[in-house]
């Protein structure tokens, strides 16, 4: 598959595996009945597949609650919606003016224009109590105005992020349409639960799970959503299912930065009769702008039970 024919994320999302695809993909069974993306994040992996139907799975309730209203939603309304909220923060608009009109440096992109207004926006969207589609394209534009474009909520479940450098332009746009245009022309069903409520079905069922990665650390983990606890619970889930006859691909990271998935890695010693792990060739380096030594790799894997 090109990569041009890729469909990807318009939620950019971080831990997501648009870039891995072309080595992911080539490992997934050729068609599937149901794929079950259980940890969907932005969707990049169920929406590449190729299989009759996919379900959508992810605990976080608002990116799925998004996901759904872009496939109910005719696409000139979504984005005439997105673009209404963009004119009434008098957030910048460069696919429409360019950038030189809003006259900003290239080190901080549209920042310094947007500040101020995208403040206004997050305030709205965090005080906002009814959760209707207003608020859910409030969450996409404020996603596509902060920083990294990245999702972090606080522990009072206040969207906390600073403002980014980039706005709603042509690129983004473009991305959503493609994303939009998937949704409306597949066969996709979404749900927002645990991973553990997620019943599959042996005569149908192929699951992917991408699990946030227990040693790296990632925006959506930050408040203690991924332990030990839930590692282990995974691994349980993904025995149960190759038990019953299900296949299953796993992402995740072995090691990165010295540290070990200890817990990943004796489950996979401990199988090596029926899992097989694919090494992967990738590195999170860009991925935390603190880290000192952007240049150190991680052991990037697939395991599957086929
Ligand atoms: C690595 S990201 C998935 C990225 C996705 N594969 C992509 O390419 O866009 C992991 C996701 O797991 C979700 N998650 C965390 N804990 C979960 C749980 N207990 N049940 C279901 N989803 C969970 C997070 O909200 C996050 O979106």
């Amino acid at each position: 598959m090109q990569v041009d024919e890729l469909i990807e994320s318009p939620l950019n999302y971080t831990g997501g595996k648009y870039k891995l695809l072309p080595q992911i993909l080539p490992f997934f069974p050729n068609n599937t009945t149901r794929f079950v993306d259980i940890f969907c994040g932005g969707c990049n992996v169920g929406a590449n597949v190729k299989s009759e139907s996919v379900l959508f799975n992810d605990n976080n309730r608002i990116i799925i609650e998004l996901f759904k209203l872009f496939k109910i939603k005719e696409c000139n309304t979504t984005i005439r919606r997105i673009e209404r909220i963009i004119k009434k923060y008098g957030l910048s608009d460069s696919s429409k003016h360019g950038y030189e009109f809003y006259s900003c440096s290239s080190s901080d992109g549209l920042a310094t224009f947007n500040k101020d207004k995208f403040m206004r926006l997050r305030e709205d969207f965090n005080n906002r109590t009814k959760k209707d589609e207003r608020y859910y394209y409030l969450f996409y534009v404020l996603v596509v105005y902060a920083f990294n474009n990245q999702i972090r909520f606080n522990s009072k479940g206040e969207f906390n992020l600073p403002v980014g450098k980039r706005d709603f332009n042509s690129c983004m746009k473009e991305k959503l349409v493609k994303f939009i245009n998937y949704l409306k022309t597949t066969n996709v069903s979404f749900s927002a639960k645990d991973f553990r409520k997620i019943v599959l079905n042996p005569d149908t069922d192929f699951v992917y799970a991408d699990p946030p990665y227990l040693i790296t650390c990632a925006t959506y983990n930050e408040n203690g959503g991924w332990g030990e606890k839930e590692e282990v619970a995974l691994l349980e889930y993904l025995d149960k299912a190759h038990v019953q006859g299900i296949k299953f691909a796993l992402s995740n990271v072995l090691s990165s930065k010295g540290k070990v998935n200890k817990i990943l890695l004796d489950w996979i010693e401990s199988n090596d009769d029926k899992y097989r792990v694919i090494h992967l060739n990738y590195s999170y380096s860009n991925s935390n702008y603190h880290t000192k030594d952007k240049k150190t790799k991680s052991d990037e894997v697939l395991v599957v039970n086929y």
